[in-house]
């Protein structure tokens, strides 16, 4: 294994890490501890106490991390629970007295259509609009914001483009207005160097898949003020705010991952001199690459790419057989021919969303991946072109 953080065959460059991540390696050499978890956390003989004993580790550690207190930290199955929760939860605790929703047109899934259930019920979403480069329109949500408006729900950063949006001075406007903030903070750790607490956000989503450790295990930030209804009624997990017996390897798994994040700041660094190279080679040997929203503030490791002449599932396909995963957008639309709403919401034509495609670096990249991969990506581009053009000349004569 190469390392640590890059627990994939030594034939395959991974290059998808906003999709998900590879499990650190830290996880193998734990286990045989893991495997001794199966206790009920919640029963009260002696097998329940390694799995309590962990409970307790990575809340405390999670809250460590965020800067907050461990009672406001809860477990679920995952960001697109931690979405739905929220949102539904605000609806049902204040939509009577606020009906408005305010989200960006480019979140999520999981708040996108939670949104959009809520609007079938009689909530008014306002959506916010954002620019080519990636910036959202701030004037939007100062005209439109009102005492009717109960929640902001915007991404901390894009998973497909990895813009970086301002939560700070959203989260100032929806306090003014007595409304609620909350952030899918999904792409945020491991990615971008940021405080925490500076966010103000009444809550914040996170999924532990998306850096290192095992799928199936979301956190939610709630502030102790913040209204929450449970989107799971059941026992008293998790101080009855969700229902279900806890998912005791996931949770484990977040704690140990987290021993690692002392390294974070040096790998953050390192992901964006290995991105930025990335896109510097790029754009020297392919010619009529556009990277989106270049110049705005982005995540570490994101780079979304339009290449003109080159049909962005065919680059995906390619690249896979010599070798290499990345993708055309989320993970979540993968074999849909459809473009990319979010590319689409940012203003670019079908035609180019559909030549695009997204890298995103990890930890455990290198920079002897990046040139293969640059490599391999201008031979491909090469070969899609001078097809295209081949049967442009076959169509003519
Ligand atoms: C920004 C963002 N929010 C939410 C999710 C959903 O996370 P989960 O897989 O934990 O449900 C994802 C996963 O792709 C994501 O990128």
């Amino acid at each position: 294994m190469q390392n640590e953080f890059e627990n994939t065959p030594p034939q395959r460059i991974y290059l998808d890490h906003n999709a998900t991540t590879p499990l650190s390696s830290s996880l193998k050499e734990k286990w045989m501890e893991l495997f001794e978890l199966w206790g009920n956390p919640s029963s009260i003989h002696a097998s329940s106490r390694p799995g309590k004993k962990h409970l307790r580790e990575s809340r405390q550690k999670f809250a460590e991390f965020l800067g907050c207190s461990p009672l406001e930290i809860i477990f679920n199955s995952g960001a697109s629970e931690g979405n739905n929760t929220i949102l539904k939860s605000v609806w049902l605790e204040r939509g009577l007295d606020r009906s408005e929703i305010m989200i960006s047109q480019i979140e999520h899934p999981s708040v996108m259509k939670s949104a959009e259930y809520l609007k079938s019920l009689g909530a008014v979403l306002k959506l916010i609009p954002v620019s080519r480069d990636g910036a959202l329109d701030l004037n939007f949500v100062r005209a439109e914001i009102s005492n009717r408006t109960a929640l902001i729900s915007v991404m901390i950063a894009n998973n497909e483009t990895g813009t970086v949006f301002p939560i700070q001075e959203l989260s100032q406007i929806a306090h003014a207005h007595g409304a609620l903030m909350h952030s899918d903070c999904v792409q945020m750790p491991g990615k971008m160097k940021l405080d925490f607490n500076s966010l103000g956000v009444d809550y914040a989503t996170f999924s532990a898949h998306k850096f290192y450790a095992l799928k199936g295990t979301g956190i939610v930030f709630a502030k102790k003020s913040a209204p929450w209804i449970p989107l799971i009624h059941g026992g008293g997990q998790e101080r009855s705010r969700r229902g279900g017996t806890e998912n005791i390897l996931g949770i484990a798994s977040l704690g140990i991952v987290l021993d690692s994040f002392g390294q974070a700041d040096r790998k953050i660094l390192e992901m964006t001199r290995l991105r930025d190279l990335m896109e510097k080679m790029i754009l020297e040997k392919i010619p009529r690459v556009t990277v989106t929203a270049q110049k705005s503030p982005r995540l570490s490791n994101t780079s979304s790419l339009i290449i003109d002449d080159a049909d962005g599932e065919t680059m995906l396909m390619s690249l896979d057989l010599k070798g290499f995963s990345v993708s055309t957008g989320a993970a979540c639309s993968s074999g849909n021919p459809e473009p990319s709403p979010v590319l689409l919401a940012l203003g670019l034509t079908r035609a180019e969303a559909q030549h695009s495609l997204r890298i995103s670096l990890g930890w455990g990249t290198d920079e002897s991946q990046i040139q293969k991969f640059v490599s391999t990506l201008t031979e491909v581009v090469e070969k899609l072109r001078a097809l295209k053009k081949e049967e442009k000349q076959y169509a003519i004569s």
